[in-house]
């Protein structure tokens, strides 16, 4: 698959409390790299540092220790708060490009195959108070393709959807992901998004978050989610990380 383009080597990261004026450690001595167009899942329980992970692999936040490097611009679909309220869906989408310096017409032209790909096309007009939660995350990720990084990153994109719409909503994923040459790191807590979407599983530990286990996916491509399901290594990869994650409670401590 070639060189990576995503490399971490022993990454930290603390937050300042300043209740309790100590240091928290959200990411402890994380390393991993991901090749260029590998298709890679963070799983780990709330609170584990996959934000905060996120964060700094898109360049928004420092790290304390280590060293991090992607190759290529970084497009990121975020947790949440993804889309900008007083922009019509068409505008949300098109802003990167707009913020690139393209004129109306080229926004235009290079929007629309991403309102049809999403399903927004009926609703480019519609602001985001005007649209389901589905939408707005469609909207979202419709973003980041125009984006057009050539790294893709995702913090549980899918995560506040209902369970039909996150399916209908992978399987998209899954179609248009292998003809983009994109390189993905897709955040979720759920077992059966990463091992639906991921060529390989980083399963972290409850804070400090560290990288527990690194599971490749034997599934080929293209997938179905359904025939999947049916596959009988599905039911076994789904015990390896539940039993990964077992002994990691979510962050529970009211913060
Ligand atoms: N800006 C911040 N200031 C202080 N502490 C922070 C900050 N951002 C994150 N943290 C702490 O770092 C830890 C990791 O947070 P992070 O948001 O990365 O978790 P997460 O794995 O994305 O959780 P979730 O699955 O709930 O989204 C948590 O304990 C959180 O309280
Ligand atoms: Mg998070």
């Amino acid at each position: 698959m070639g060189t990576s383009a995503i490399e971490l080597t022993g990454l930290w990261k603390g937050f300042h409390d300043a209740r309790r004026d100590q240091t928290v450690i959200a990411v402890e001595d994380v390393s991993f790299s991901v090749a260029r167009g590998e298709f890679v899942c963070l799983l780990g329980p709330s609170g584990c540092g996959k934000s905060t992970l996120l964060r700094i692999l898109a360049g928004l936040d420092e790290h304390d220790l280590g060293e991090v490097r992607v190759d290529g611009h970084a497009s990121v679909v975020f947790q949440e708060h993804g889309v900008f309220p007083w922009l019509s869906v068409e505008d949300n989408v098109a802003y990167p490009l707009k913020v690139r310096g393209a004129g109306r017409a080229e926004r235009r032209r290079r929007v629309a195959p991403l309102l049809e790909l999403t399903g927004l096309t009926d609703f480019r007009g519609a602001y985001p108070h005007q649209l389901s939660g589905g939408m707005r995350q469609r909207t979202s990720v419709a973003r980041a393709l125009a984006d057009d990084g050539e790294v893709l990153l995702m913090d549980e994109p899918f995560g506040a959807l209902d369970e039909q719409t996150r399916l209908v909503l992978q399987q998209e994923l899954l179609r248009i992901w292998p003809d983009s040459d994109k390189t993905v790191v897709f955040i979720t807590h759920s077992v059966d998004e990463a091992l639906t979407l991921a060529d390989r599983v980083l399963v972290m530990s409850a804070r400090p978050g560290r990288i527990l286990a690194d599971v490749p996916i034997p599934f080929g491509r293209p997938r179905d989610i359904l025939e999947l399901r049916r596959d009988p290594r599905y039911g076994e990869i789904t015990y390896e990380l539940w039993r990964l994650l077992r002994k990691e409670p979510a962050e529970t401590r009211p913060s």
